[in-house]
């Protein structure tokens, strides 16, 4: 996948750009507040629908502004090129096209533009909560697992009802609807298996990628990951079990107000030389690590989709030293577009990339000037 070129109307700090992108590394170089992070979340929010900053629309208009559109041209790895459009017109309204097509769900357009995104956020993914890992691995399988994504929005559903049950209840002992109780934990039972085991089959996948990735990065160190079911029941395990896993813990529930077991607490843990990374990882460590679960996030979108997926690499070379800078930048050039953001173009060579021939943009405060 590549994307060609970009107009934004509105968006954050851009009042009116276009951006033309060259085939391989885009340097988007500026200084601090130049608006370079945001031509990578305009990105994203094309190809996702969204930020990786935000889920609020209001956020990314200009101040003062309602609303912001986006028009980005893709084109494939055989040659199609697809217009996506995003147009938001109110807090409410938000229209997402695909070659003039308005898209009626997210759905639609998940896995059809990979990207892999690496930006400053993106540090929580190894030293911040469990849930910023579901988040994480949720997005990933759904691009390549229409029915993950599916399952995943239907299990989201019955969660709320259950939790608003069990709310209700604690807050001011309103009785609990036992009816509806069972019938939303017998549906969330059969949601729970499949997702269940399409993660332990995906996973199982990624930590080759991941292990393989690692490996090319570290040699010292070995990387494992864990992927620790909260309902304790082995993958593949007939939903019954699910159902009376959720029976079991209803007490509990009602007493805390919520869910407490289920594919929602499923736990993802990191774990280098087998010490927990995120409680014992130097800062070093985990930028490795981060760095290595892209590489791995990328290739496998790429095994699954058959489109090399666009990466675009924020701040990349922070707390990274210079041998596994330009391990990375080498691993990189391998057919496919890249942008990466820099406010020192001395730093960006001094870590391996070659700057001249790649395509170099300056960015300043909203003015787009395009070097070679
Ligand atoms: N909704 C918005 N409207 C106008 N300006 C914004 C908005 N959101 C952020 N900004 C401004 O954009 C700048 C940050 O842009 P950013 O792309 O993060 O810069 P860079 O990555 O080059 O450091 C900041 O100056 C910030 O105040
Ligand atoms: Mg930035």
């Amino acid at each position: 996948m590549l994307i060609k070129s970009l107009t934004m109307i509105d968006f954050r700090k851009y009042e009116l750009a276009s951006l033309e992108f060259g085939d391989h590394t885009n340097i988007l170089y500026g200084e601090n507040g130049a608006g370079k992070t945001t031509i990578l979340e305009a990105i994203h929010s094309l190809a996702y629908t969204r930020s990786f900053k935000t889920r609020l629309d209001t956020d990314l208009s200009r101040h003062g502004r309602v609303g912001y559109q986006l028009k980005g041209l893709f084109s494939d790895h055989q040659g199609s090129d697809h217009e996506v459009r995003v147009k938001v017109e109110s807090a409410r309204k938000k229209l997402v096209s695909v070659n003039k097509k308005g898209l009626t769900s997210r759905a639609q357009i998940i896995g059809k533009f990979p990207l892999v995104s690496l930006t400053p956020e993106d540090g929580d993914l190894t030293f911040g909560s469990p849930e910023i890992r579901r988040l994480f691995f949720n997005k990933l399988l759904s691009q390549v697992d229409a029915t993950y994504l599916e399952n995943l929005q239907v299990y989201a559903r019955l969660l709320k009802q259950r939790n608003a049950l069990l709310q209700a209840y604690s807050n001011d002992g309103t009785p609990i609807d036992r009816i509806q109780l069972s019938s939303l934990d017998d549906q969330r039972a059969r949601v729970s298996a499949l997702l269940h085991e399409a993660r332990s089959k995906h996973i199982t996948e990624f930590k080759k990628l991941l292990y393989l990735a690692y490996g090319e990065l570290e040699d010292e160190k070995s990387l494992k990951m864990a992927f620790i079911s909260n309902t304790r029941i082995t993958a593949g395990e007939p939903e019954h079990l699910y159902r009376q896993a959720y029976q079991d813990s209803l007490e509990e529930d009602m007493r805390k107000g919520t869910t407490t077991r289920g594919p929602h607490r499923d736990i993802f843990t990191f774990y280098l030389d087998t010490k927990d990374l995120r409680k014992f990882g130097s800062q070093g460590e985990h930028k490795l690590v981060l760095v290595a679960i892209k590489f791995a996030e990328g290739r496998f979108l790429e095994s699954f989709l058959g489109e090399p997926p666009v990466f675009l690499l924020d701040d990349l070379f922070a707390e990274l030293d210079v041998k596994r800078s330009t391990m990375i930048v080498e691993s990189l050039h391998g057919g496919h577009q890249i942008f990466i953001t820099s406010t020192d173009l001395a730093d960006l060579r001094h870590h391996g990339l070659k700057v001249q021939g790649d395509t170099l943009q300056i960015i300043d405060a909203g003015k787009i000037q395009a070097h070679g």
